[in-house]
């Protein structure tokens, strides 16, 4: 069914302006690549380097370590904490409790408001699964802290926050070592526990994955860990004398883990694609010129780039006219409030091939209280369809160059290429996981080899990870 000609015009238009073709996801690979050594040297934090952050963990574990840890993890929405016994054997065994963030605490004057709230669940979760009378008299218990923003890590369990990321602002816990201020709160209340390592998600998601992985089963070495959630960055293993900035490494280390923070691939705008609506986006945000490639792609932005496009389309007399006509000169509002759109929602656009997209229309009417007509929802389905497959293209991008560069460490092995992924967007987004393979391909890693890139889901990650950061300390 065809769109009055202004609209087609319209949608035309925006899908080109989102559209990604071959040529541009090899150029940008190169461009990644560089940006990444340009971070492994540049001694200080800008905005115009990616972070590429030496995460001090300088083995990648075998699937031998043992012992039992506890993991605190705070990143999104959740604050995730979990005791994980590691078997020896590729195996653990978890226990774990979500508490939700009161939304004031994420945004908040004292530091101490948040980490309070930290401690104080870490305290309930060990009254609940744990002796506590053998917790307070024998030694303390070892915790992993899974923190997933930027932070500046000088030891493995020490590191500063750099920024805030996410929809998080505490301008008080900038510059402050977060690990010390969840050890003090521990303190004030205390819970015998000591918190030896700090470690970003995507850090636990690769050393979790190569935990768990089998290379005799899988015949693959596990590369890369990753996030596509509400925020995107990956980490890897990076050779010692590629790491300039890192002016004391360990001894006889021969490599480290580094955090890329790929969130912050190109913020200064050379080469990533910028629409009105991904400017719009920028300007809602906190970290504004922040991490823009992670405004691209993950699942916050998503929705929230779709809810910009049809206001702007709106305002363009090009959709919803009837509508605002019909309710004396007004939007439901949660169209025209700022990351009322969830990427969940998209999901569900996306894949929707009912008879004139009616369940479509049914969810859009459900979640966002938004009566749609046939057009209106056709309209609603293409610039879904192109702002994820932006995503999806985009993504292959950090993971295509990354393994071209970590090949030659593999050099003397047949095994394949793992990637353990973590993340709502690539877990549970139709087709995203498919089109990222599909763009590697197109840029095409491991040319002249027979090796192939898996993309393996790797649930718990962070959890697990930390608490084998947790047992290297
Ligand atoms: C954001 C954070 C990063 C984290 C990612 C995924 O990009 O800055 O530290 O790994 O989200 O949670």
């Amino acid at each position: 069914m065809s769109l009055p000609d202004k609209v087609e015009l319209a949608i035309r238009q925006i899908e080109r302006d989102f559209y990604i073709d071959d040529d541009y996801l090899i150029k940008a690979s190169e461009y990644f690549l560089q940006a990444m050594d340009a971070g492994l040297k540049a001694p200080k934090q800008s905005r115009e380097n990616m972070p590429m952050i030496p995460a001090h963990v300088s083995k990648i574990p075998t699937g031998k370590e043992k012992g039992l840890f506890l993991a605190a993890d705070l990143g999104g929405t959740n604050f995730r904490v979990c005791s994980i016994d590691l078997k020896g054997d590729h195996t653990f065994e978890l226990k774990q409790s979500k508490y939700r963030i009161p939304p004031e605490l994420m945004k908040c004057k004292k530091a101490d408001d948040l980490f309070s709230y930290l401690a104080s669940k870490i305290e309930v979760f060990l009254e609940e699964h744990h002796d506590t009378a053998k917790v307070k008299t024998s030694e303390p218990l070892k915790l992993g802290f899974t923190f997933s923003f930027p932070v500046d890590q000088t030891a493995l369990g020490k590191g500063t926050l750099i920024r805030w990321t996410k929809g998080f602002d505490i301008p008080d816990a900038v510059d402050r070592d977060v690990v010390d201020l969840l050890q003090a709160n521990l303190t004030v209340l205390e819970v015998n526990v000591k918190v030896v390592a700090l470690a970003n998600d995507t850090v636990g998601t690769l050393l979790s994955r190569a935990y768990q992985n089998d290379p005799k089963l899988t015949n693959s070495n596990t590369v890369i860990g990753c996030i596509f959630g509400t925020g995107t960055n990956g980490a890897y293993y990076e050779t010692i004398t590629n790491i300039p900035k890192l002016t004391n490494p360990p001894k006889a280390a021969q490599g480290m883990v580094i955090n890329t923070e790929w969130g912050s691939f190109d913020n200064t705008l050379k080469i990533l694609p910028n629409t009105l609506f991904d400017e719009i986006v920028d300007k809602e945000t906190a970290n504004k010129g922040y991490h823009l490639f992670e405004k691209r792609i993950s699942g916050m932005f998503l929705g929230e780039i779709l809810r910009v496009a049809l206001l702007e389309l709106f305002e363009r007399g090009l959709i919803f006219q009837e509508l605002y006509k019909e309710r004396g000169g007004s939007l439901p509002h949660r169209i025209t409030e700022p990351w009322l759109l969830d990427a969940e929602v998209l999901s569900y656009i996306q894949i929707d091939d009912s008879t004139d997209l009616k369940m479509l229309g049914l969810i859009l009417q459900n979640t966002l209280r938004l009566p749609t007509t046939k057009h209106e929802r056709i309209v609603i389905q293409r610039l879904t369809r192109a702002i994820s497959e932006r995503a999806a293209k985009l993504s292959a991008i950090p993971l295509a160059t990354i393994v071209r560069r970590v090949k030659d460490q593999y050099k003397d092995d047949d095994k394949d290429f793992e990637v353990g992924c973590d993340g709502s967007v690539v877990e549970f987004y139709p087709g995203f996981k498919e089109a990222i393979l599909k763009a590697i391909e197109v840029i095409n890693p491991l040319e002249g080899t027979h090796k192939r890139v898996y993309l393996r889901i790797a649930k718990d990650g962070s959890g697990v990870g930390a608490a084998l950061c947790a047992a290297m300390a």
